[in-house]
């Protein structure tokens, strides 16, 4: 074990780290359900899906059988000029499950590609029709990857300083939470007045990585309208809030107005394999469908359309579409709504929020809330020892669980949410 870790630190570099200061990692050997397990047989729970991707839990024994009939039947094939099965089956499930409007699917590999694919798309299909608009409008505070693209899109919460100079420039409205409705419908309408607007893109009803925060549907709804009646496109970031992590398959499913782009990756493959995907409308596909070589969407990965990959989405589907899921994402929701009651007016209780299957809770520190607040570590390591994976995002501690937790698993949490409020209030 010894061994490993400095092997690890010899020759690996991890995510999001600051190598100098942090803390050894923990060497995983084995995963099961909610749980992760280390060599010598310490038990992780993981709360937060592994970085919000692991629906089903950790080495479902049904994705696993069938990505490894997909692995010795076709590993992998360029997806220009190629097709095969898990492709074609998968997009048709995925468009099926998405409103009629989305009638083509682009695959990518991760969440920053399928924004970055989405907002090319967006981009192209003005500019094959010969209309010259590029702005691109976007809420304060969110987040949507870390490609130039995707860093240029996500607001600045102060990740990206190095680049800043790099990043290409995007028009910003308030998110619409309590008190800022009116300034986010205001800020949009002066945009779209000024005109040449190619795009709106958002996380809908809940911003992730700017700190679980979530929005009115009702505004957003107001949002896309305005946008869609000034012929702007409205793209939704669905990367995390895909696949019932709200309540609803999509996030989007609680709209009332759809957007003409959806972006879609983490959950896809159940948190087995990387995989994205970019829905798009007929007519923006048509913007591209021409004799012109020029009108031709040059964008492709590697890995695109991975047959592996689509074999664990289909998979991931059919435990998705099985009896009892959609009780599961009910059930974990009403629980949040209990703890939540129980926890509402401590005194470390800044403020609550309940999405679908996530809940966050922001704690009072004296200091700004924030992705740097000073509690983070504290906290994570705090909740590390204790045998619950947590990832505060500053001093947002959030729960993002993989839907077969169990009632034990997630009491633990909570009773270690509960018992940090005391002791980091
Ligand atoms: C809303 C949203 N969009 C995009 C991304 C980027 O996804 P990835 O890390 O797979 O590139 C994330 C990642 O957390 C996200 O939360």
């Amino acid at each position: 074990l010894r061994e490993l870790l400095e092997r690890d630190k010899k020759y690996v570099w991890h995510p999001y780290t600051q190598e100098k200061t942090a803390k050894e990692v923990l060497p995983i050997v084995s995963g099961e359900g909610a749980v992760l397990r280390t060599a010598d047989g310490t038990e992780v729970i993981d709360a937060i899906a592994s970085w919000w991707t692991n629906i089903h839990g950790h080495s479902h024994p049904y994705i696993a059988q069938k990505v490894y009939e997909q692995l010795t039947t076709l590993e992998h094939v360029i997806f220009s000029g190629f097709t095969h099965p898990p492709a074609v089956e998968l997009a048709e499930r995925l468009l099926k499950k998405l409103p009629s409007k989305f009638t083509k699917l682009f695959y990518s590999d991760n969440g920053s590609t399928a924004v970055e694919i989405a907002v090319k798309m967006a981009i192209q299909s003005f500019h094959n029709k010969g209309i010259d608009r590029t702005r691109i409008i976007a809420f304060e505070n969110g987040f949507h990857g870390e490609t130039f693209g995707a860093m240029s899109v996500s607001a600045d919460l102060g990740l990206n300083n190095a680049y800043s100079k790099q990043l290409f420039d995007v028009d910003r409205i308030p998110l619409p939470i309590e008190g800022q409705e009116q300034a986010a419908l205001d800020a949009m309408q002066a945009l779209l007045d000024d005109g040449d607007i190619c795009c709106f893109l958002f996380e809908p009803l809940l911003q992730g990585a700017g700190g679980m925060v979530t929005y009115s549907a009702e505004i957003l709804d107001q949002l896309i309208e305005m946008c869609q009646k000034a012929g702007v496109l409205c793209i939704a970031d669905e990367v995390m809030t895909g696949f019932y992590r709200t309540g609803k398959m999509w996030a989007i499913d609680h709209l009332k107005n759809q957007p003409d782009l959806v972006a879609m990756s983490k959950g896809i493959t159940g948190g087995t394999l990387p995989l994205a995907a970019t829905a798009c409308t007929e007519e923006i596909y048509k913007a591209f469908w021409s004799d012109d070589k020029q009108k031709t969407f040059f964008h492709g990965h590697s890995y695109t359309g991975n047959p592996v990959g689509c074999a664990a989405g289909l998979a991931s589907l059919d435990l998705v579409e099985a009896d009892g899921f959609v009780e599961k994402i009910a059930h974990i929701n009403a629980k949040h709504q209990a703890f939540a009651e129980s926890i509402k007016d401590h005194s470390t209780v800044k403020n609550w929020r309940i999405c679908g299957t996530v809940i966050a809770i922001e704690f009072e520190t004296g200091e700004s809330t924030g992705y740097f607040n000073n509690l983070r570590d504290q906290l994570y390591y705090f909740f590390l020892e204790n045998g619950v994976l947590l990832r505060p995002l500053g001093n947002v501690i959030y729960i993002m669980p993989p839907y077969c937790m169990t009632d034990a698993q997630l009491d633990k949490v909570y009773g270690l949410i509960a018992e940090s409020l005391s002791k980091f209030g």
